[in-house]
């Protein structure tokens, strides 16, 4: 990364307005990497410095990409008037101005959810004309059939008149609730949940376990959240093996 000035670095890293950043720096509240440094212009290569203010030390990273395991009861937004977020979840150190979260789950829905301050991250991972699968455990009412995963991967209309791009369906059981592995590649508003309706079936618990080749295996746990490092955040955009 191209060195930037001190007070920027403060600016885009921390909620330090560059104002205030700059005031902090001369005042000789800043250090970067181990050295107390009292000019708001000096230059550092903001990848992997060392930043502290008031002795609070972090290492600053070029994008902030998280993996988080949503716990239910928390929406996936950075504010509401009402509910908890999942932006509580995480750590106030972490909790970087342009974070967001890639997409969303809803309330009741659990498992693999992706936050980033890297905008075109973000874009891509939700825009449907990147094709990023997602893969859902949904438990469900009612006998699921192959006539389910066939209309499924037809693409299905659901409510609204709304047409899904095709999506994969494996039914792990089938009884009076059943269980299955969904894949889809689009995030229209409560998705699965729709897709199941249409099909006369109800959801009724529904885990995000992968998004491309990324999921939960190796953590975090619920309510949990990393650091995804570079390689890892490429495996969202890797095609997920086939369902089973
Ligand atoms: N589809 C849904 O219906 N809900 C989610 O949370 C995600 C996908």
């Amino acid at each position: 990364m191209p060195p930037l000035r001190l007070d920027r670095i403060l600016s885009e890293y921390t909620s330090y307005s560059r104002r205030d950043g700059a005031e902090l720096i001369r005042k000789g509240r800043v250090c970067a990497d181990g050295a107390v440094c009292r000019d708001p212009s000096a230059k550092f290569d903001p990848e992997g410095l060392y930043l502290a203010v008031d002795g609070s030390e972090r290492i600053l990273h070029e994008s902030n990409t998280f993996l988080l395991n949503k716990p239910a009861g928390f929406v996936s937004a950075t504010e509401d008037p009402r509910e908890r977020t999942v932006l509580e979840l995480i750590r106030e150190e972490d909790r970087f101005p342009a974070l967001f979260p890639a997409g969303r789950l809803d309330k009741d829905t659990t498992g693999l959810l992706i936050l980033t301050s890297d905008g075109a991250l973000c874009h891509r991972v939700i825009s449907p004309s990147r094709k990023v699968w997602k893969t859902y455990r949904a438990a469900v009412s009612g006998r699921l059939t192959e006539e389910d995963a066939a209309a499924f991967a037809a693409g299905l209309a659901i409510d609204g008149g709304e047409i899904c791009r095709p999506a994969g369906l494996a039914i792990l059981s089938a009884g009076a609730e059943s269980e299955a592995l969904v894949r889809i590649c689009e995030g229209k508003y409560h998705q699965v949940k729709r897709m199941f309706a249409a099909r006369g079936k109800t959801v009724l618990r529904l885990h995000r376990e992968a998004v491309g080749r990324l999921d939960l295996t190796a953590g975090p746990a619920p309510g949990q959240y990393r650091r995804l490092d570079p390689e890892e955040t490429a495996l969202l955009f890797e095609d997920p093996e086939p369902l089973p």
